[in-house]
C-alpha cells in the first residue's frame, strides 16, 4: 500500500431510498478510516456523493409529476444532512448529475468510441431494473436476477444499444487480480470474483435508447441514447479526484487507496470499473475491500418487513459517538453482523457508560478536590504505573495497525481493554485512600492521579476519529489542547500538562435505563413486596440445586452516592471481574457513601435486572440485619472481585 497519501471512497448511494443504516455504515467506515489516517499524518482524500440517473430515479420521478433533476435536488439533501449529523468528513460530495461529471463521462466515452474499445449491436437478453444491469439466459439463476441479494423477476429486452468492448479484458484481468493479492478483499470476495470470471465474459451494453429511458447522460456520439447508469456512475471516482479537469490533484490522488462497497456490489465494481479502466489506460485501484452487511437481529433489513433502522432517529435517541462506536465495534469487517438495540444498549452500558465514564469520573473528581482541579506532578514511575504506561501504549500502536489490517473492531477492543485495565489501576493504588492520608501520601496520589489521566489522554486521541465528538469533550476536561489529536503525540508518555486546569466534569455516557415494559422495567417492585411478605418464620426447606441457581460473587465496590428523593438507597458501582455493574441498595442509613469506596462485599449477580425509583439496579449486595442494625457480609481476606461464592 502507497502510505504517502490516502484516498477512500464509499459507493455513491441512489437518491431514491432513505438513507438507512447500511449506508450510515460505509459512510462511517470511511470517515473512521480517513480520520485514523489524518490522526497519523497521511494526506486524506475522503469521498462520497449520490447516484443521479437511472430508471429508478426517473420512475419515482413520474410517479411524483416532478422533473427528475428537480427529485434528485430534493431527495440529495437527505444524505447530505445525515452526514452532517454524523461528523463525516468528507473532503467531496460528488453529484452524477453535476457538470463537471457530465463533462468527464461524456469525454471518455468519445475517446473510447473512437478507439474501437464502444461499438454499436443490436441485443436481446434479460433485463433487471433494479439492479439496471442486462443478463444473458446462462447468467440467471433459476430463472431470476442472479445478483446477490436481488433474485427478482427480470424482463425479455431487445433493441439496438452500444457495448463497451468488456470481454477483450478477461485474461487481463484474472491475471491482475492473481497478481495482487490485496486488489480484491476480503480473499473470500476476490475468490468469488475469480469465479464469476471462469465463464465466459460478455461485452457491456453501456447505452439506453432515450425511447425507453430518458434520465442519463447522453452519449456524445449518438443523441438518441443516454448512458448506463453504473458506467456514468463508477467514474465518478475519477472525476472527483481531478480525471480530465486538474491533473495535478488527479496525479497525487490517483489510484484510490480504497474503494469501500458492500459486497451486492462487488460485480460492477472489480470487473466492470477495472476493464473500464483499463481501457481507459488508467491505474487499478490499490483495494477493493467488499464489507458485510447488517442484518437486524438475524433478518435482513427490508422495507417490506418494515425492520429497517432510520440512523438518524438512532443517532438522536441515543447520541451520534456511540451509534458510530457500536458500528465499527460490532462488524468485524467482511462478515455480516447483527444490529440491535439490545446489543446496542449492551456494549454502550458496559464499554461507555460503566468503564470509560467511570475513569473520567474518578480521576476528576480526585483531581477536583485533591488538587484544586489542576493536574498533579508526576513522581517516578513504580510498578504498576510502567504496567498501565505501557498497555496503554501498546494499545494506541495496535489500534493504528489494525487500521491497516481493516480490523477497527480488534483496535478498538484493545482500547476498550487499557480502559479496564486503568480502572484495576485505580483499584489496585486506591486514591481515595492515599488522599485520607493527607500530606504524607499528597505526591504519591499526584503520581497515581497523573498516571491514570496520562493514560485517558491517549486513550481518548485514539477513540477520537471513532467518537470525535465525546472524545472532544473528554480531551477538554483534561486540559488538552483544542482541534484534532495527532498519533505522535499519543504515542509518547507524559503529554498530560502538570499545571493545566482541567474543565467542568460532566457525564459523557449516561447510563441508559430499559425502557419500561422490559424485563428490567416496573415489576421490580412488586418482586420486592412479594418477597416481604413471605419473609417471616418457617421458609421451606430447600434442595442443594436451588441454592446453586443463585449465582453469588465478590465485588469491590468503585463508588457511592445517594440516590435523589430517597433517603434510605445508594447508588454503587461495583467492579465484579471484568464488569462493573450498577447497583442500588437500601444502606444509606447505615453507611456514610466515602466509607463504602474500595470495601469488598457480596453481590447475588444473576438477579433480573430493577429499575428502583427509576435507577437502574444490576443485582443485590448481601447484608446481615439485626434489629435495627445492618452490616454488608464482607470476605474473611482477600480474593479478586468476581470470585465465585457458595
Ligand atoms: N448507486 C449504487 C452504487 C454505485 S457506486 C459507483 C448503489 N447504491 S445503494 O444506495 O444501493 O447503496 C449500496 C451500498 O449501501 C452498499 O454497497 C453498501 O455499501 C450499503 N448497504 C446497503 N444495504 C446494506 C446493509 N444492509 N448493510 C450494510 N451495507 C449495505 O448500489
Amino acid at each position: 500500500m502507497d502510505t504517502s497519501k490516502f484516498y477512500i471512497t464509499t459507493p455513491i448511494y441512489y437518491v431514491n431510498d432513505k438513507p438507512h443504516i447500511g449506508h450510515a455504515y460505509t459512510t462511517i467506515l470511511a470517515d473512521v478510516l480517513a480520520r485514523y489516517h489524518r490522526l497519523i499524518g497521511t494526506p486524506t482524500f475522503f469521498l462520497t456523493g449520490t447516484d443521479e440517473h437511472g430508471q429508478k430515479v426517473q420512475q419515482a420521478a413520474d410517479k411524483r409529476g416532478v422533473q427528475p433533476q428537480a427529485h434528485v435536488d430534493e431527495t440529495v439533501v437527505r444524505f447530505q444532512e445525515l452526514w452532517e449529523r454524523l461528523e463525516i468528513t468528507n473532503d467531496d460530495f460528488i453529484r452524477t448529475t453535476e457538470p463537471r461529471h457530465k463533462q468527464v463521462v461524456q469525454k471518455i466515452l468519445q475517446d473510447l468510441f473512437d478507439r474501437d474499445e464502444i461499438y454499436r449491436a443490436d441485443y436481446d437478453g434479460w433485463y433487471c431494473v433494479t439492479c439496471e444491469r442486462f443478463f444473458t439466459e446462462k447468467d440467471l439463476a433459476d430463472g431470476k436476477c442472479p445478483e446477490s441479494g436481488c433474485g427478482r423477476d427480470v424482463e425479455r429486452i431487445t433493441e439496438t444499444n452500444y457495448f463497451f468492448r468488456m470481454s477483450k479484458y478477461q485474461q487481463w484481468l484474472i491475471d491482475h487480480i492473481e497478481a495482487n493479492p490485496t486488489f480484491i478483499q476480503p480473499d473470500f470476495r476476490r475468490n468469488e470474483t475469480l469465479g464469476f470470471l471462469k465463464k465466459e465474459l460478455t461485452d457491456l451494453c453501456i447505452s439506453r435508447p432515450k425511447s425507453r429511458l430518458a434520465w442519463g447522460i447522453e452519449l456524445p456520439f449518438d443523441s438518441d441514447f443516454v448512458t448506463y447508469v453504473w458506467f456514468d456512475a463508477l467514474v465518478n471516482y475519477i472525476t472527483a479526484a481531478g480525471y480530465l479537469s486538474d491533473d495535478a490533484a488527479f496525479a497525487k490522488w490517483w489510484p484510490a487507496s480504497y474503494h469501500l462497497i458492500g459486497k451486492d456490489i462487488l460485480t460492477t465494481h472489480t470487473v466492470y470499473w477495472p476493464t473500464m479502466l483499463k481501457a481507459m489506460g488508467l491505474e487499478m485501484p490499490e483495494t477493493i475491500f467488499a464489507h458485510g452487511w447488517w442484518l437486524v437481529g438475524r433478518d435482513k433489513m427490508s422495507k417490506s418487513e418494515g425492520n429497517v433502522v432510520d440512523p438518524m432517529a438512532f443517532a438522536e435517541e441515543y447520541g451520534v459517538d456511540p451509534f458510530r462506536y457500536f458500528l465499527m465495534a460490532e462488524m468485524s469487517l467482511g462478515q455480516d453482523a447483527s444490529f440491535t438495540e439490545d446489543a446496542f444498549i449492551r456494549r454502550y452500558n458496559a464499554e461507555l457508560a460503566n468503564d470509560l465514564g467511570n475513569m473520567l469520573n474518578r480521576v476528576t473528581k480526585l483531581i477536583g478536590s485533591n488538587f484544586g482541579g489542576c493536574i498533579p506532578e508526576c513522581g517516578e514511575l513504580g510498578e504498576e504505573e510502567q504496567a498501565l504506561r505501557d498497555v496503554t501504549l501498546k494499545a494506541a500502536r495496535d489500534m493504528v495497525e489494525s487500521v491497516g489490517k481493516m480490523r477497527l473492531d480488534l483496535g478498538l477492543a484493545e482500547l476498550a481493554g487499557a480502559v479496564r485495565e486503568a480502572n484495576r489501576y485505580i483499584e489496585k493504588r486506591q486514591p481515595w485512600a492515599l488522599a485520607k492520608q493527607g500530606d504524607a501520601a499528597h505526591a504519591e496520589l499526584g503520581t497515581v492521579l497523573y498516571t491514570a489521566g496520562e493514560a485517558l489522554r491517549i486513550i481518548s486521541g485514539m477513540f477520537y476519529p471513532t467518537m470525535p465528538g465525546k472524545m472532544s469533550e473528554l480531551r477538554q476536561v483534561l486540559g488538552c489542547a483544542a482541534g484534532d489529536p495527532d498519533f505522535a503525540s499519543l504515542s509518547e508518555w507524559g503529554g498530560l500538562e502538570s499545571g493545566a486546569a482541567i474543565g467542568e466534569m460532566r457525564s459523557l455516557f449516561p447510563r441508559i435505563q430499559r425502557k419500561k415494559g422490559d424485563a428490567a422495567g416496573a415489576k421490580a417492585p412488586e418482586v420486592a413486596k412479594k418477597a416481604k411478605q413471605n419473609k417471616p418464620a418457617g421458609l421451606a426447606l430447600i434442595e442443594f440445586t436451588d441454592f446453586t441457581k443463585v449465582d453469588l460473587r465478590s465485588v469491590t465496590i468503585l463508588e457511592a452516592e445517594k440516590v435523589e428523593g430517597a433517603d434510605k438507597l445508594l447508588k454503587l458501582q461495583v467492579e465484579v471481574g471484568a464488569e462493573t455493574r450498577q447497583v442500588v441498595a437500601g444502606i444509606a442509613a447505615h453507611y456514610a457513601p466515602e466509607d463504602l469506596i474500595g470495601k469488598t462485599a457480596i453481590l447475588v449477580a444473576n438477579l433480573k435486572p430493577a429499575t428502583i425509583r427509576g435507577v437502574e439496579s444490576n443485582g443485590m449486595l448481601l447484608a446481615a440485619t439485626h434489629k435495627k442494625k445492618l452490616k454488608l457480609v464482607t470476605l474473611d481476606g482477600e480474593l479478586p472481585s468476581g470470585a465465585k461464592v457458595g
